[in-house]
Protein backbone atom coordinates (compact mmCIF):
# COMPACT_ATOMS: atom_id res chain seq x y z
CA UNK A 1 0.00 0.00 0.00
CA UNK A 2 2.73 2.59 0.85
CA UNK A 3 4.37 1.32 -2.45
CA UNK A 4 1.30 2.22 -4.27
CA UNK A 5 1.17 5.61 -2.69
CA UNK A 6 4.65 6.36 -3.71
CA UNK A 7 4.10 5.12 -6.72
CA UNK A 8 1.05 7.35 -7.80
CA UNK A 9 2.34 9.96 -6.04
CA UNK A 10 5.88 10.08 -8.10
CA UNK A 11 3.60 9.54 -11.60
CA UNK A 12 1.56 12.58 -10.59
CA UNK A 13 4.26 14.87 -10.43
CA UNK A 14 5.69 13.80 -13.58
CA UNK A 15 2.30 14.54 -15.20
CA UNK A 16 1.88 17.85 -13.72
CA UNK A 17 5.62 18.78 -14.65
CA UNK A 18 4.92 18.13 -18.15
CA UNK A 19 1.64 20.58 -18.30
CA UNK A 20 2.53 23.27 -20.41
CA UNK A 21 -0.80 24.76 -21.29
CA UNK A 22 -3.40 26.08 -18.85
CA UNK A 23 -6.74 23.86 -20.70
CA UNK A 24 -4.64 20.33 -19.73
CA UNK A 25 -5.21 21.08 -16.02
CA UNK A 26 -8.33 19.91 -15.76
CA UNK A 27 -7.71 16.69 -17.03
CA UNK A 28 -4.89 16.08 -14.79
CA UNK A 29 -6.89 17.26 -11.50
CA UNK A 30 -10.00 15.35 -12.90
CA UNK A 31 -7.65 12.22 -13.49
CA UNK A 32 -5.32 11.85 -10.42
CA UNK A 33 -7.41 14.18 -7.59
CA UNK A 34 -11.45 14.57 -8.53
CA UNK A 35 -13.65 12.76 -6.39
CA UNK A 36 -13.79 9.83 -8.80
CA UNK A 37 -9.60 10.00 -9.68
CA UNK A 38 -7.29 7.68 -8.96
CA UNK A 39 -5.94 9.14 -5.65
CA UNK A 40 -9.82 8.72 -4.18
CA UNK A 41 -10.02 5.30 -4.97
CA UNK A 42 -6.45 4.21 -3.95
CA UNK A 43 -7.75 5.29 -0.38
CA UNK A 44 -11.30 3.45 -0.41
CA UNK A 45 -8.44 0.72 -0.78
CA UNK A 46 -7.32 2.21 3.05
CA UNK A 47 -10.10 -0.21 4.55
CA UNK A 48 -8.49 -3.39 3.40
CA UNK A 49 -5.23 -2.50 5.50
CA UNK A 50 -4.69 -4.07 8.57
CA UNK A 51 -5.95 -2.23 11.49
CA UNK A 52 -2.56 -0.98 13.30
CA UNK A 53 -1.38 0.16 9.51
CA UNK A 54 -4.01 2.23 9.02
CA UNK A 55 -3.39 5.38 10.45
CA UNK A 56 -0.21 5.64 9.32
CA UNK A 57 -1.22 4.76 6.18
CA UNK A 58 -3.58 7.68 6.48
CA UNK A 59 -1.60 10.40 7.30
CA UNK A 60 0.87 9.54 4.64
CA UNK A 61 -1.68 9.47 1.72
CA UNK A 62 -3.29 12.63 3.31
CA UNK A 63 -0.25 14.64 3.33
CA UNK A 64 0.60 12.89 -0.28
CA UNK A 65 -2.84 14.04 -1.41
CA UNK A 66 -1.85 17.28 0.25
CA UNK A 67 1.29 17.97 -1.01
CA UNK A 68 -0.12 17.20 -4.75
CA UNK A 69 -2.95 19.90 -4.58
CA UNK A 70 -0.61 22.31 -3.34
CA UNK A 71 1.96 21.45 -6.57
CA UNK A 72 -1.32 21.69 -9.03
CA UNK A 73 -2.39 25.05 -7.83
CA UNK A 74 1.16 26.21 -8.12
CA UNK A 75 1.30 25.06 -11.99
CA UNK A 76 -2.46 26.37 -12.68
CA UNK A 77 -0.96 29.78 -11.28
CA UNK A 78 1.87 29.72 -13.22
CA UNK A 79 0.23 29.24 -16.00
CA UNK A 80 -2.15 31.54 -15.68
CA UNK A 81 0.50 33.84 -14.81
CA UNK A 82 2.15 33.08 -18.68
CA UNK A 83 -1.26 34.20 -20.51
CA UNK A 84 -1.43 37.56 -18.59
CA UNK A 85 2.11 38.31 -19.48
CA UNK A 86 1.51 38.17 -22.93
CA UNK A 87 -0.67 41.77 -22.51
CA UNK A 88 2.36 43.87 -22.02
CA UNK A 89 2.26 47.45 -20.04
CA UNK A 90 1.38 49.75 -22.66
CA UNK A 91 4.97 52.71 -23.45
CA UNK A 92 2.93 55.56 -22.95
CA UNK A 93 5.07 57.27 -25.37
CA UNK A 94 4.30 56.38 -28.19
CA UNK A 95 2.43 58.07 -30.40
CA UNK A 96 -1.37 57.32 -30.76
CA UNK A 97 -2.42 54.87 -33.66
CA UNK A 98 -4.74 57.09 -35.75
CA UNK A 99 -7.85 55.82 -36.89
CA UNK A 100 -8.31 56.43 -40.77
CA UNK A 101 -11.44 59.13 -40.71
CA UNK A 102 -14.25 58.23 -42.44
CA UNK A 103 -15.91 60.25 -45.36
CA UNK A 104 -18.97 60.90 -46.99
CA UNK A 105 -19.59 58.49 -50.50
CA UNK A 106 -20.10 60.89 -52.98
CA UNK A 107 -23.58 59.98 -54.19
CA UNK A 108 -24.68 61.10 -49.98
CA UNK A 109 -22.03 64.48 -50.38
CA UNK A 110 -23.94 65.33 -54.14
CA UNK A 111 -27.54 64.53 -52.47
CA UNK A 112 -26.53 66.17 -49.33
CA UNK A 113 -26.31 69.31 -51.18
CA UNK A 114 -28.68 69.12 -53.47
CA UNK A 115 -30.98 68.96 -50.58
CA UNK A 116 -29.96 71.66 -49.11
CA UNK A 117 -30.23 73.97 -52.47
CA UNK A 118 -33.70 73.28 -52.46
CA UNK A 119 -34.31 73.08 -48.81
CA UNK A 120 -32.77 77.01 -49.16
CA UNK A 121 -35.16 77.99 -51.66
CA UNK A 122 -38.57 76.87 -48.89
CA UNK A 123 -38.95 73.53 -50.14
CA UNK A 124 -39.67 70.47 -47.53
CA UNK A 125 -38.05 66.83 -47.47
CA UNK A 126 -40.21 63.95 -47.62
CA UNK A 127 -39.73 60.11 -47.90
CA UNK A 128 -41.30 57.11 -48.86
CA UNK A 129 -41.27 53.54 -49.13
CA UNK A 130 -38.53 51.73 -52.36
CA UNK A 131 -41.34 48.71 -53.05
CA UNK A 132 -43.99 50.42 -54.59
CA UNK A 133 -47.23 49.56 -55.83
CA UNK A 134 -48.36 49.41 -59.38
CA UNK A 135 -50.61 52.55 -58.74
CA UNK A 136 -48.17 54.66 -56.95
CA UNK A 137 -45.36 54.02 -59.29
CA UNK A 138 -47.50 53.94 -62.90
CA UNK A 139 -51.23 53.89 -62.49
CA UNK A 140 -51.43 57.58 -60.62
CA UNK A 141 -48.38 58.81 -63.15
CA UNK A 142 -50.63 58.44 -65.67
CA UNK A 143 -49.04 55.31 -67.08
CA UNK A 144 -52.06 53.01 -67.25
CA UNK A 145 -51.32 49.34 -68.19
CA UNK A 146 -49.83 48.44 -71.50
CA UNK A 147 -48.67 51.74 -72.12
CA UNK A 148 -46.00 52.07 -74.15
CA UNK A 149 -44.03 54.39 -70.93
CA UNK A 150 -43.59 51.17 -69.30
CA UNK A 151 -41.13 49.65 -71.09
CA UNK A 152 -39.10 52.41 -70.72
CA UNK A 153 -38.72 50.95 -66.57
CA UNK A 154 -37.38 47.87 -66.57
CA UNK A 155 -39.41 47.19 -63.41
CA UNK A 156 -38.27 45.17 -60.98
CA UNK A 157 -41.34 43.34 -59.61
CA UNK A 158 -41.34 41.42 -56.33
CA UNK A 159 -44.79 39.45 -56.03
CA UNK A 160 -48.14 40.42 -54.88
CA UNK A 161 -48.55 43.50 -56.90
CA UNK A 162 -45.50 45.48 -55.25
CA UNK A 163 -42.66 46.18 -57.01
CA UNK A 164 -39.43 48.34 -56.42
CA UNK A 165 -39.60 52.01 -57.57
CA UNK A 166 -38.71 53.03 -60.80
CA UNK A 167 -38.51 56.57 -59.73
CA UNK A 168 -39.08 58.99 -56.84
CA UNK A 169 -42.06 60.42 -58.48
CA UNK A 170 -44.52 58.29 -56.79
CA UNK A 171 -43.73 60.38 -54.12
CA UNK A 172 -46.13 63.33 -55.76
CA UNK A 173 -48.55 61.19 -55.00
CA UNK A 174 -48.54 60.36 -51.62
CA UNK A 175 -47.36 63.62 -50.68
CA UNK A 176 -50.76 65.08 -52.79
CA UNK A 177 -52.83 62.73 -50.85
CA UNK A 178 -51.66 63.94 -47.71
CA UNK A 179 -51.71 67.57 -47.95
CA UNK A 180 -53.98 70.28 -49.42
CA UNK A 181 -51.83 73.00 -51.58
CA UNK A 182 -49.53 75.04 -51.61
CA UNK A 183 -47.14 72.46 -51.25
CA UNK A 184 -43.35 72.86 -52.28
CA UNK A 185 -41.39 69.44 -51.56
CA UNK A 186 -38.34 67.29 -52.48
CA UNK A 187 -38.30 63.57 -52.38
CA UNK A 188 -34.98 62.27 -52.20
CA UNK A 189 -34.14 58.84 -52.41
CA UNK A 190 -33.36 55.66 -53.90
CA UNK A 191 -34.94 54.14 -57.34
CA UNK A 192 -34.05 50.79 -59.66
CA UNK A 193 -34.46 49.47 -62.31
CA UNK A 194 -33.16 46.04 -63.74
CA UNK A 195 -30.42 47.67 -65.78
CA UNK A 196 -26.43 47.98 -65.51
CA UNK A 197 -23.76 49.35 -68.00
CA UNK A 198 -21.56 52.04 -67.80
CA UNK A 199 -24.23 54.74 -67.61
CA UNK A 200 -26.89 52.39 -65.40
CA UNK A 201 -26.76 51.02 -62.00
CA UNK A 202 -29.62 48.67 -60.85
CA UNK A 203 -30.33 50.64 -57.85
CA UNK A 204 -29.66 54.66 -57.87
CA UNK A 205 -30.82 57.75 -56.43
CA UNK A 206 -32.85 60.67 -57.74
CA UNK A 207 -34.19 63.97 -56.04
CA UNK A 208 -38.25 64.35 -57.41
CA UNK A 209 -39.20 68.03 -56.46
CA UNK A 210 -43.06 69.50 -56.83
CA UNK A 211 -44.44 72.32 -56.20
CA UNK A 212 -48.40 73.10 -56.95
CA UNK A 213 -50.29 76.19 -56.12
CA UNK A 214 -52.29 78.81 -58.17
CA UNK A 215 -50.92 80.46 -61.00
CA UNK A 216 -47.80 78.17 -60.84
CA UNK A 217 -46.26 78.61 -64.88
CA UNK A 218 -43.72 76.91 -66.59
CA UNK A 219 -41.48 80.03 -65.86
CA UNK A 220 -41.67 79.27 -62.15
CA UNK A 221 -40.44 76.19 -63.21
CA UNK A 222 -37.31 77.77 -65.28
CA UNK A 223 -36.91 79.90 -62.26
CA UNK A 224 -36.56 77.67 -59.80
CA UNK A 225 -34.71 75.20 -61.75
CA UNK A 226 -32.37 77.81 -63.22
CA UNK A 227 -31.61 79.08 -59.82
CA UNK A 228 -30.61 75.53 -58.79
CA UNK A 229 -28.39 74.67 -61.75
CA UNK A 230 -26.38 77.71 -61.26
CA UNK A 231 -26.08 76.68 -57.48
CA UNK A 232 -24.58 73.63 -57.98
CA UNK A 233 -22.22 74.05 -61.00
CA UNK A 234 -20.37 77.36 -61.39
CA UNK A 235 -22.87 80.36 -61.79
CA UNK A 236 -21.78 80.43 -65.14
CA UNK A 237 -23.14 77.01 -66.82
CA UNK A 238 -25.59 77.27 -69.61
CA UNK A 239 -28.83 76.08 -69.24
CA UNK A 240 -31.47 74.57 -72.04
CA UNK A 241 -34.78 73.51 -71.97
CA UNK A 242 -35.41 70.88 -74.69
CA UNK A 243 -39.57 69.43 -75.34
CA UNK A 244 -39.84 66.32 -74.33
CA UNK A 245 -42.28 63.93 -73.21
CA UNK A 246 -43.24 62.25 -69.79
CA UNK A 247 -47.12 60.80 -69.29
CA UNK A 248 -47.23 63.18 -65.92
CA UNK A 249 -46.18 65.91 -67.35
CA UNK A 250 -47.81 68.52 -69.71
CA UNK A 251 -45.92 70.26 -71.22
CA UNK A 252 -42.54 68.39 -70.52
CA UNK A 253 -38.83 69.34 -71.24
CA UNK A 254 -35.68 67.84 -70.41
CA UNK A 255 -33.10 70.02 -69.01
CA UNK A 256 -29.50 70.65 -70.51
CA UNK A 257 -26.61 71.83 -69.24
CA UNK A 258 -23.55 72.97 -71.59
CA UNK A 259 -21.02 70.25 -70.76
CA UNK A 260 -18.65 71.21 -68.37
CA UNK A 261 -16.05 68.96 -69.34
CA UNK A 262 -15.72 70.39 -72.98
CA UNK A 263 -17.58 73.83 -71.95
CA UNK A 264 -19.78 73.45 -75.04
CA UNK A 265 -17.35 72.93 -77.76
CA UNK A 266 -18.25 69.17 -78.18
CA UNK A 267 -16.11 66.35 -76.78
CA UNK A 268 -16.83 61.91 -76.00
CA UNK A 269 -18.61 62.75 -72.95
CA UNK A 270 -21.42 65.01 -74.52
CA UNK A 271 -21.39 63.06 -77.89
CA UNK A 272 -19.90 65.83 -79.53
CA UNK A 273 -23.34 68.34 -78.67
CA UNK A 274 -21.54 70.22 -76.12
CA UNK A 275 -24.93 69.64 -73.77
CA UNK A 276 -25.46 67.36 -71.27
CA UNK A 277 -29.29 66.00 -70.11
CA UNK A 278 -29.22 66.18 -66.59
CA UNK A 279 -33.28 66.34 -65.59
CA UNK A 280 -36.80 65.85 -67.24
CA UNK A 281 -39.52 68.22 -65.78
CA UNK A 282 -42.80 69.44 -66.40
CA UNK A 283 -45.86 70.94 -65.70
CA UNK A 284 -48.26 68.49 -63.48
CA UNK A 285 -50.42 66.73 -65.78
CA UNK A 286 -54.42 67.16 -65.16
CA UNK A 287 -54.53 63.28 -65.36
CA UNK A 288 -52.29 63.08 -62.06
CA UNK A 289 -54.14 66.24 -60.28
CA UNK A 290 -57.68 64.08 -60.89
CA UNK A 291 -56.11 60.97 -59.33
CA UNK A 292 -55.66 63.31 -56.07
CA UNK A 293 -59.03 64.90 -56.30
CA UNK A 294 -56.74 68.28 -57.17
CA UNK A 295 -58.74 70.57 -59.36
CA UNK A 296 -57.04 71.39 -62.49
CA UNK A 297 -59.11 74.61 -63.05
CA UNK A 298 -58.11 75.80 -59.66
CA UNK A 299 -54.41 74.72 -59.28
CA UNK A 300 -51.68 74.37 -61.28
CA UNK A 301 -48.01 72.96 -60.48
CA UNK A 302 -44.76 71.74 -62.18
CA UNK A 303 -42.69 68.72 -61.10
CA UNK A 304 -39.17 67.43 -61.99
CA UNK A 305 -36.70 64.38 -61.49
CA UNK A 306 -33.07 64.74 -61.37
CA UNK A 307 -30.56 61.55 -61.33
CA UNK A 308 -28.15 62.11 -58.36
CA UNK A 309 -25.50 59.58 -59.69
CA UNK A 310 -25.22 61.76 -63.20
CA UNK A 311 -25.04 65.04 -61.04
CA UNK A 312 -21.91 63.25 -59.16
CA UNK A 313 -20.12 62.29 -62.70
CA UNK A 314 -20.82 65.38 -63.90
CA UNK A 315 -19.34 67.36 -60.82
CA UNK A 316 -16.30 64.59 -60.09
CA UNK A 317 -15.25 63.94 -63.83
CA UNK A 318 -16.48 60.07 -63.27
CA UNK A 319 -17.06 58.31 -66.92
CA UNK A 320 -18.58 55.20 -65.29
CA UNK A 321 -21.31 55.18 -62.93
CA UNK A 322 -20.34 51.84 -61.19
CA UNK A 323 -17.46 53.05 -60.11
CA UNK A 324 -19.82 54.51 -56.79
CA UNK A 325 -20.79 50.68 -56.22
CA UNK A 326 -17.76 48.99 -56.09
CA UNK A 327 -16.56 50.21 -52.63
CA UNK A 328 -12.93 50.12 -53.92
CA UNK A 329 -11.40 52.33 -51.45
CA UNK A 330 -9.01 54.02 -53.99
CA UNK A 331 -11.46 55.46 -55.61
CA UNK A 332 -13.47 56.77 -52.69
CA UNK A 333 -10.32 58.25 -50.89
CA UNK A 334 -10.31 61.16 -53.60
CA UNK A 335 -13.39 62.56 -52.52
N1 LIG B 1 -39.59 60.12 -63.20
C1 LIG B 1 -38.79 60.46 -64.37
C2 LIG B 1 -37.74 59.38 -64.55
O1 LIG B 1 -37.38 58.73 -63.64
C3 LIG B 1 -38.10 61.78 -64.20
C4 LIG B 1 -39.08 62.90 -64.18
C5 LIG B 1 -39.41 63.51 -65.36
C6 LIG B 1 -39.65 63.34 -63.03
C7 LIG B 1 -40.29 64.56 -65.39
C8 LIG B 1 -40.55 64.38 -63.03
C9 LIG B 1 -40.86 64.98 -64.23
O2 LIG B 1 -41.13 64.83 -61.92
O3 LIG B 1 -41.72 66.02 -64.24
O4 LIG B 1 -37.26 59.20 -65.63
Amino acid sequence: MKEELQRLRAEAEQALAQISRADELEPFRVEYLGRKGRFTSLMRGLGQAPADQRPELGKLANEIKGRLEQAFDLRQEQLSGAEVEVVKFPDLSLPGRRHPAGADHPVTRVMTEVCAIFVGMGFAVVEGPDVETDFYNFEALNIPPHHPARAMHDTFYVGEGRLLRTHTSPMQIRAMEQARPPLRMIAPGKAYRCDSDITHTPMFHQVEGFLVDRKVTFADLKGVLSAFISRMFDGKTPIRFRPSFFPFTEPSAEVDIGCVICETKGCRVCKQTGWLEILGAGMIDPEVFAKVDYDPEQYSGFAFGLGIERVAMLRYGINDIRLFYENDLRFLRQF
